[in-house]
């Protein structure tokens, strides 16, 4: 049985106090919803409230998730954060390759793979975005697209390290615009990710969690959840209050 797993990339919102009082908001909802032990809940905050966004979700089954991180253990590299670093402060998960990233930071999948390897050998999962610009999608060009995207970003992983990883699939135009795709769109390319993946880690494959992201709210949660091969969501906008998130929380049990 494959994991459902709702999280939540708050991107560049949320100082450290906002932090604690959504998390402790969140925390006091999921205990009151009945089966949240069965899935995964995880926020990836900003690097300046990881520490107290850990401290507060003690004893509860939410997880911290990291934005990115350097693939490097510690060095000259000014400005950047290194998995260590996050180890040491209880960081489980590492969002990796997100769209925002590869368009203005300019990440290519080997540095992405690159990046993937580091946060694995440190024992954290990373959460690997993958996904189509409008313009590949209109062109007919989606699945090439996101094959060169996993096969790249996935290159010399084991099947035994991919049990590890998460796989958000985000079509660049569902996110942030309202434009969700449909549920039929979504599955039909989550569909063609796990053949990808099961070309390359074969039985495994089934086992591994792909989320949905893009646009995910309360109102589409649940049809978009019900489909085969959508086993979660990489929430945005929509998990940036403990209200909504709880909702997404509810449609995926
Ligand atoms: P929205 O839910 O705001 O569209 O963002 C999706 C996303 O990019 C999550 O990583």
């Amino acid at each position: 049985m494959r994991k459902t797993i709702i999280a939540g990339n708050w991107k560049m919102n949320k100082t450290n106090k906002e932090t604690i009082i959504i998390l402790t908001e969140l925390k006091e909802n999921v205990q009151k919803i009945d089966g949240t032990d069965k899935i995964g809940i995880i926020i990836g905050t900003p690097f300046t409230a990881l520490s107290d966004a850990v401290k507060t979700t003690e004893n509860s089954n939410i997880k911290i998730a990291a934005q990115n991180v350097y693939p490097k253990e510690a060095g000259a590299y000014t400005g950047e954060i290194s998995p260590l670093m996050l180890k040491d402060i209880g960081v489980e998960y590492v969002i990796l390759g997100h769209s925002e990233r590869r368009d203005y930071f300019k990440e290519s999948n080997s540095f992405i793979n690159e990046k993937i390897k580091c946060v694995l050998s440190y024992e954290m999962s990373p959460i690997f975005c993958i996904g189509e610009q409008l313009e590949d999608r209109e062109t007919g060009k989606t699945n090439e697209v996101i094959t060169t995207q996993i096969k790249e970003g996935l290159s010399g992983i084991s099947s035994e390290e991919a049990k590890n990883i998460i796989v958000a699939y985000e079509p660049v135009w569902a996110i942030g615009t309202g434009k969700t795709a449909t549920p039929e769109i979504a599955e039909e390319t989550h569909k063609e990710i796990r053949k990808v993946l099961k070309e390359m880690f074969g039985e495994v494959a089934e086992e591994m969690t792909v989320q949905y992201g893009g646009s995910m709210k309360p109102t589409n949660a649940k049809e978009l959840l019900s489909q085969k091969n959508i086993d979660g969501g990489l929430i945005g906008g929509a998990s940036l209050n403990a209200k909504d998130f709880s909702d997404i929380i509810k449609a995926a049990l």
